[in-house]
């Protein structure tokens, strides 16, 4: 079989780095980019917000797919970012995560419709790396399917729906349907280069924090479903060689979920955390209040997402067990 191309952004960042790594081997020849933590040889730095270096970045290397990671975090907190401050005493999900939202949405929604365009133009399929956090998770709706309408109740979910629909519609206007697909995942956790780079390494932090006579508060009222990014990656790249070798493309799904059956409320992240690692979690309060029915703003309870839609096209959902990654991986947990 012919050599296969794979072109992935935000390559230096979590779920890019083992997307990267998933295409460098068999059929496949992977190149990434990325921005300040770009090397410039296996990872090419793009600003994926000038349209110049996009081109350049794909007319050189040629690729049948990319895989679209990048998330700019210059404005808007990253998952983990949002995290922290959610943990805050009133326990309660921003208002407003962002201080000039209008900016991000620019910078994240326009890159991502002209990386869209770009690819559109040389029939190339792109697949662009979504959030459960475009749905509400309102108690008793999960798990969602694919196909279910969206509606955000955050600036991060709200951003991430509108690249998903700008990256649809660039594929739909040059006739190019099922080149442009969708993929939503949960929470990732996996290899970080800090504990601040995941949403649940993160809380690793907020176990070490606790045990030097320090208080903290945790948020033990809404489900997570922790994915693995080394199963993101595996999914993307099966994705990518369903896609590109159909024959009916037009006839496949343009939104696809992937995401782990393993629930835990952030607190039950903890205790596990601490009970691998030998610490006590004495000093931190599992918070089981749930939304305030007043704020303008409702934290999403439950987002779960069906993996129907993948399933239904004969890709391998299968996920690690979380437990056991972690109790394998213990190196994991940064000081
Ligand atoms: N992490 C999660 O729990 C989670 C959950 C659901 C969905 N997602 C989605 O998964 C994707 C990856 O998330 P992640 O957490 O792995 O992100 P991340 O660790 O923050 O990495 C972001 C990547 O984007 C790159 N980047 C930022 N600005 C750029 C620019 N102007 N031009 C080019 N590259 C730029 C960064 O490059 P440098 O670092 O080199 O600057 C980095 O490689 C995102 O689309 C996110 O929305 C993540």
């Amino acid at each position: 079989m012919s050599e296969r191309k794979a072109l992935v952004t935000g390559a230096t960042g979590l779920l890019g780095r083992q997307v990267f790594k998933g295409f460098g081997n068999g059929n496949w020849t992977a190149k990434g980019t990325g921005f300040s933590r770009a090397d410039g040889t296996t990872i090419l730095k793009v600003d994926l917000g000038n349209a110049e270096d996009v081109e350049k970045a794909l007319d050189e290397f040629k690729p049948n797919v990319v895989v679209h990671c990048k998330f700019s975090k210059t404005r808007t907190p990253s998952c983990a970012t949002q995290l922290i401050r959610s943990l805050g005493a009133a326990n309660r999900f921003p208002d407003k995560v962002d201080a000039d939202p209008e900016g991000t949405r620019a910078i994240n929604i326009e890159a991502s419709k002209t990386l869209a365009r770009l690819c559109a133009e040389r029939d190339t399929i792109l697949i662009y790396i979504s959030t459960d956090y475009v749905f509400p998770g309102r108690p008793g709706e999960a798990p969602y399917e694919a196909d279910v309408t969206p509606a955000p109740t955050n600036l991060y979910g709200q951003t991430k729906l509108d690249g998903e629909k700008a990256v649809l519609e660039e594929f739909e206007k040059a006739g190019k349907e099922g080149m442009g697909i969708i993929l939503r995942v949960p929470v990732l956790y996996g290899e970080a280069h800090t504990n601040a780079e995941s949403a649940v390494n993160v809380l690793m932090d907020a176990v070490l924090k606790v045990q030097d006579g320090g208080k903290g508060v945790m948020d033990h009222w809404a489900i997570r479903y922790p994915t693995n990014t080394e199963d993101v990656a595996r999914v993307c790249r099966d994705i990518a060689t369903k896609y590109l070798k159909a024959k009916d493309r037009a006839s496949l799904p343009r939104v696809l979920q992937f995401s782990s059956e393993d629930h835990y409320t952030k607190y039950e992240i903890c205790e596990l955390f601490a009970e691998i690692m030998g610490l006590s979690l004495e000093r931190l309060v599992a918070n089981t209040e749930g939304n305030d029915p007043n704020a303008s703003v409702q934290r999403p309870y439950d987002c779960h997402l069906s993996t129907k839609a993948l399933k239904d096209i004969g890709i391998d959902v299968s996920t690690q067990d979380f437990v056991g990654w972690w109790r394998r991986e213990k190196r994991a947990f940064r000081k």
